[in-house]
């Protein structure tokens, strides 16, 4: 006997709720989510962060190939990301949280398509458009002090070159969905602030 396999996501979007924020490497996006975090009763999963804890779990399988991938701004493969936002969503859920803000995912094609067919619809989609200039000048600062492998010129360039063609797809992909909510960062972080709580006050 054969049997159709109709896959249905984990969760239906009443009882997961699954902001994505997305936007170029230094707009801006974890700065936002802790505010985000502090103001509402929301999850922040930045799955950048989760990579890099992957990476340096002492006896990770994944290690050496998540940090290639970081330092030459390469998108990881996707089943060991999500399957580390899966853990992370599990965990949560064990303690009656259900509000996240997923920061930095889906940041290619792939990703956007198998987490809304497996794990849950997301709500909708938090944008950050930054000027390249902009973001540069941030990392470029942010690199002083932040030890990441990735805060480098040669990295960043990689990064922008990654986000532009392999990120921005999803972005207009929400798009169509009407999913997306723009919002313009190259102005101060409390700025930025404001119409982040604006923009999302109808949606939440
Ligand atoms: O978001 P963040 O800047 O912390 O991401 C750092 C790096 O982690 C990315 O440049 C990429 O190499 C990797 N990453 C990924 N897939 C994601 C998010 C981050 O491969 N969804
Ligand atoms: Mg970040």
């Amino acid at each position: 006997m054969t049997t159709a396999t109709t896959s249905q996501p984990a969760f239906s979007p009443d009882q997961v709720s699954v902001v994505f924020v997305l936007g170029g490497p230094g707009a801006g996006k974890g700065t936002q989510c802790e505010k985000l975090v502090k103001d509402y009763s929301f999850v922040h999963l930045s799955a950048g962060d989760l990579l890099r804890a992957e990476q340096n779990r002492k006896g990770s399988q994944y290690g050496e190939l998540i940090s290639n991938h970081i330092k030459e701004g390469l998108i990881v493969p996707q089943e060991i990301t999500l399957a580390l936002l899966r853990n992370a969503i599990s965990e949560n859920l064990k303690v009656n949280k259900y509000k996240f803000l997923i920061d930095g995912f889906p940041r290619k094609m792939d990703q956007a398509v198998s987490f809304e067919r497996d794990i849950v619809e997301s709500k909708f989609v938090l944008f950050f458009d930054c000027p390249e200039d902009v973001m540069l000048q941030r990392l470029l600062e942010r690199g002083k002090t932040s030890g990441r492998s990735d805060d480098n010129i040669e990295s960043i360039k990689k990064r922008f070159k990654t986000f532009e063609g392999t990120s921005m797809p999803v972005i207009d992909y929400f798009e169509t969905k009407s999913k997306v909510v723009r919002i313009r960062c190259d102005k101060s972080v409390e700025d930025v602030y404001k119409e982040v709580q604006d923009a999302i006050r109808d949606r939440l």
